[in-house]
């Protein structure tokens, strides 16, 4: 076959990957063709725009490394990991709902005792955080780990000061007690741009759009026997919360920061100054029986 013009194209790139042996990848390359060839004759790019776009992909290609990842953020900022994510927990069968994961996980944090104070002495507003972990049907989950990062009150993560801090900082692992409850003292995070210096940041401006995300503490939660969660907690009345540049917020995840005077915490701590405190109690669901 040759000659091909742009009414014939599409058909005969369809035909060729049409012989791959592995269904799946048939399946995927097939809607590949199909909606890059639509999008490419609906936009009918001039070749300085389609030189462009290469460019574009080149360099979000190139402000990858093992500390960057661009592409994620681009997926993130196009709506596409969350889209991905409401595709693989669309039974929650009343599980806490999840959202975006983020660059800024490490995985395998510190243990810190419940109770232990995780800022490690940062400058902020001091925050009490607390809540249950559970199975769907109620039954407390003893042993849980509890995942927990968070922004400073600037709104920058420590992986992203770390000449300044010299260590990690407001992030934990907590194992949750008997009862499934679990608590710690951090500082108050704060709204924050993503990384915004390179290609995604580019294309967020030329779509007029901030590069925000509203304040949250993120969460992932690893029990026995349990699907793991990976959500965050966002705080009520953030300017953010309806323009989220990933799209992560779910009302389900929203929690009033409710302000203390000086006195006596929850946890019999005394406090010489306000605080606010912070509260989620999460159920996590057990594998579904065709994944398990
Ligand atoms: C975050 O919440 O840490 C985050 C999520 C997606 C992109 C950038 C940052
Ligand atoms: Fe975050």
């Amino acid at each position: 076959m040759r000659n091909f013009d742009e009414n014939s194209i599409t058909q005969a790139v369809l035909d060729r990957v049409a012989r791959a042996s592995d269904a799946r990848t048939r399946q995927v390359s097939q809607a590949l063709v199909r909606h890059l060839h639509a999008f490419v004759k609906e936009v009918e790019p001039s070749m300085q725009e389609w030189e462009a776009a290469i460019g574009f992909l080149t360099q979000t290609g190139q402000m990858c490394d093992d500390k960057r990842q661009e592409f994620i953020l681009l997926s993130d900022t196009l709506g596409v990991s969350m889209l991905v994510d409401a595709i693989n927990h669309r039974d929650m069968a009343g599980a806490t709902d999840t959202t975006v994961l983020g660059p800024f996980y490490v995985q395998n944090p510190a243990v810190f005792p419940l109770g232990s104070d995780i800022s490690d002495g940062m400058k902020g507003q001091p925050l009490f955080v607390s809540g249950t972990v559970a199975s769907t049907d109620g039954t407390p989950l003893a042993g849980a780990a509890v995942d927990v990062w968070h922004s400073d009150g600037d709104g920058y993560y420590d992986v992203q000061q770390m000449e300044e801090l010299g260590g990690l900082s407001m992030r934990a692992r907590l194992l949750t007690d008997a009862d499934g409850r679990f608590h710690f003292w951090t500082i108050k995070p704060a709204a924050y741009p993503i990384p915004h210096d390179g290609p995604v940041g580019k294309m967020l401006e030329a779509q007029g759009r901030h590069p925000y995300r509203p304040a949250h503490v993120h969460f992932m939660i690893h029990a026995e026997g349990h699907d793991t969660l990976v959500t965050h907690v966002f705080i009520a009345g953030d300017d953010y919360l309806d323009s989220d540049v990933v799209f992560g917020v779910k009302d389900s995840l929203i929690r009033e920061l409710v302000p203390h005077p000086p006195g006596e915490a929850p946890d019999g701590r005394l406090m010489g100054r306000d605080y606010h405190s912070l509260a989620y109690d999460f159920r996590l669901k057990r594998p579904s029986a065709s994944a398990a």
